[in-house]
Order: structure tokens, then C-alpha cells, then sequence
């Protein structure tokens, strides 16, 4: 995502900061913290040793290449991969590497809300693999999921990575399976990475990492909200704070305020006050479990074909079917 963006975006992060800021208790979209300073900060906490989604989806990938190359393929007319929330393709290098040696008869199509990302991604891979056609588009999910209904003259593959659904609380998850179930055609697979439920110790580490970056990244939603909407947030006197339901499976980041303060939000003609201790929430990355993801599957119309795990059983990758009716 970057900084400067359409003017729809534009008005609703106002209306949406205006909401969330003003509510009782406090809180912001996770969405808001991809600007370019965010894109970049997320890119260190995927490098960091914590964060084990990253390595644990590549290990996915890198061990089950074939048997997934295989699943996605149509042998007669080959299929589209579509990958929603592409970023940097590191994962998907893997399966595109090997569709293209073993000469797949395939388009890539990787989504992001980023043109950036778009950008750099099609230039790596047509240094990387020439041969693999690329055909990048910038948008949010849900535009993109409509413009996407026509797509349907082959066999399609939409591949979420990167555990993203676990930004979504469970009825919004099941709103874009959903949704997602609805541009399906009966062979078209969706392919989405959950992270699982495990140790807690092992997630509150993975969101709260010793050199700050986390917290870095949490905390870009007040740098772009003084950069962007005039506001005067004094960051240094946020904490980030962690949590980790591990009954519900939910983590949730938070910003709390050391100390009492005003804070002014000139483009939105507000002061905000804040309570010593007060918090504000900013983000869920659910945890999930077979039975769970099970559920939303079922709520959504599809079915699980199979899935795949990392040699540590941290994260897996299922494959959906649409549920035939
Ligand atoms: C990109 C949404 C999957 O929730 O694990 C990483 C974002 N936030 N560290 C996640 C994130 C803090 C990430 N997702």
C-alpha cells in the first residue's frame, strides 16, 4: 500500500481513523499500517527468527512442490493462478519456478494493493522466470474479486498466503471465503495459507520481537496519521503491547498510552484524549485449528480437498473445493 493513494482511500482512512479514535474502547485498522515505511517494516518482521509463519509456509512449499503443482494443473487447458496479497512473491518463487521448468501451461496473476509491489514483482520474475506469463493487477480484494467474476474461461487457482485471512475476525472471514467461493467454478481450487493454534509463548513471541520491529510496525499507524491527517501523536510515549487468547485462538496488538495526553488531529478537526493506560486496538491475527477452519469452510459453501503442513505442524495450507449444491 502506499502513502499517497486514490482519493477513495483517501476519505475513508479519514472516516475510518475519525470512527475508531472517537469509539469506546479505542481502536485503527490493521489495514492502515501498509504504507510504503509499513510495507518496508513488515518486509523485516517476515526475516525476523520470531516470526514463524514465513519460514514455516516456504517449508510447506518448498517440500510439496510437485504434489501442488500437480493439484493446480489442468492437463487440457492448463489455469490461472491468482494470488491475492502477492507482496513479493518470495513464497510463491517456489511454485512458479517449478511450473515453469516443468513447462505448465499457466498465467500468474498476483494481486496486491500496492502498485509497488505489483511492479517490482513482474520485474523480478521477468529477470528470474522469463517464461512464466505475468499479469499483475493493483486493487483491494473485494474490487478486485468482482472484476475477477469474468475470469472463468480456464481452470482457476486463487492463492492466499501468509495466514492474511487471520486479519479478519471470523464472520468477516467467512464474508470473503464467501466471496471468494462465489467466483469459483466447480474445479477451481483456492489455496490459503492459516496459521495454527500452538504454544502461546511461541505467538506472543512471534508479535512481540526483542528488536522492536513489531512494535515499529505497529506503530507506523501513528506516524502516518501525524504525517498524513496533521496529527501530533508523541509515538515514543505508546507502548506496544501483545496478547494471546489461546482459547479463542486470538492475538491482538495493541497501542497503549504510558500517560495522560491530548492529541490533535488537524485534518479531522479533533483532539483526542487519552486516560493514562488507555489502549488502542489495532490488530487481530487469528490462530486456527483443523475444527475451526473446518467451520469456516462449511459457512462459507466450501469444502476442504486436502492440506499441507510445515515439518513443525505450526501452519498449514488447505485446499478448497467449492461445495457442490
Ligand atoms: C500479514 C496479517 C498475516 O498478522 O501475522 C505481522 C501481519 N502483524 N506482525 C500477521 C503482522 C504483526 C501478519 N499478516
Amino acid at each position: 500500500m502506499s502513502s499517497k493513494t486514490t482519493p477513495d482511500i483517501d476519505t475513508s482512512f479519514k472516516t475510518d481513523v475519525h470512527k475508531g479514535l472517537t469509539s469506546f474502547p479505542k481502536y485503527l485498522y490493521s489495514k492502515y499500517i501498509y504504507d510504503s515505511a509499513g510495507d518496508k517494516l513488515f518486509q523485516d518482521i517476515m526475516e525476523l527468527p520470531e516470526y514463524y509463519l514465513t519460514s514455516c509456509e516456504f517449508n510447506i512449499l518448498s517440500c510439496h512442490t510437485q504434489e501442488i503443482a500437480t493439484l493446480f494443473n489442468n492437463p487440457k487447458t492448463g489455469f490461472d493462478l491468482i494470488e491475492l496479497g502477492a507482496g513479493d512473491g518470495k513464497k510463491t518463487k517456489i511454485v512458479l519456478r517449478y511450473l515453469s521448468d516443468n513447462n505448465f501451461d499457466f498465467v500468474y496473476k498476483p494481486i496486491d494493493i500496492s502498485q509497488n509491489a505489483i511492479n517490482s514483482l513482474a520485474e523480478t520474475l521477468a529477470n528470474e522466470l522469463p517464461d512464466v506469463t505475468v499479469d499483475g493487477e493493483k486493487g483491494m480484494y473485494f474490487e478486485v474479486l468482482e472484476r475477477l467474476q469474468k475470469y472463468n474461461s480456464r481452470k482457476k487457482v486463487l492463492m492466499v498466503l501468509g495466514s492474511n485471512i487471520g486479519n479478519l475476525l471470523h464472520d468477516k472471514a467467512i464474508d470473503f471465503l464467501t466471496k471468494l467461493k462465489d467466483i469459483m467454478g466447480p474445479e477451481d481450487l483456492l489455496f490459503m495459507g492459516f496459521d495454527q493454534k500452538k504454544n502461546p509463548q511461541i505467538i506472543l513471541d512471534a508479535y512481540n520481537d526483542p528488536t522492536g520491529v513489531t512494535a515499529a510496525f505497529n506503530k507506523n499507524l501513528l506516524h502516518r496519521i501525524n504525517r498524513e491527517l496533521e496529527a501530533d501523536f508523541k509515538v515514543e510515549k505508546f507502548k506496544h503491547w501483545e496478547s494471546y487468547d489461546p482459547e479463542s485462538g486470538t492475538a491482538k496488538s495493541f497501542l497503549v498510552a504510558t500517560e495522560a495526553m491530548k492529541v490533535s488531529i488537524e485534518a479531522l478537526g479533533l483532539t483526542i484524549d487519552f486516560d493514562p493506560w488507555e489502549t488502542i486496538h489495532t490488530e487481530i491475527s487469528q490462530k486456527y485449528d483443523d475444527k475451526v477452519v473446518q467451520w469456516l469452510a462449511d459457512a462459507a459453501g466450501l469444502v476442504i480437498e486436502t492440506s499441507f503442513k510445515d515439518e513443525k505442524g505450526y501452519y498449514k495450507d488447505y485446499v478448497f473445493r467449492r461445495k457442490l449444491d
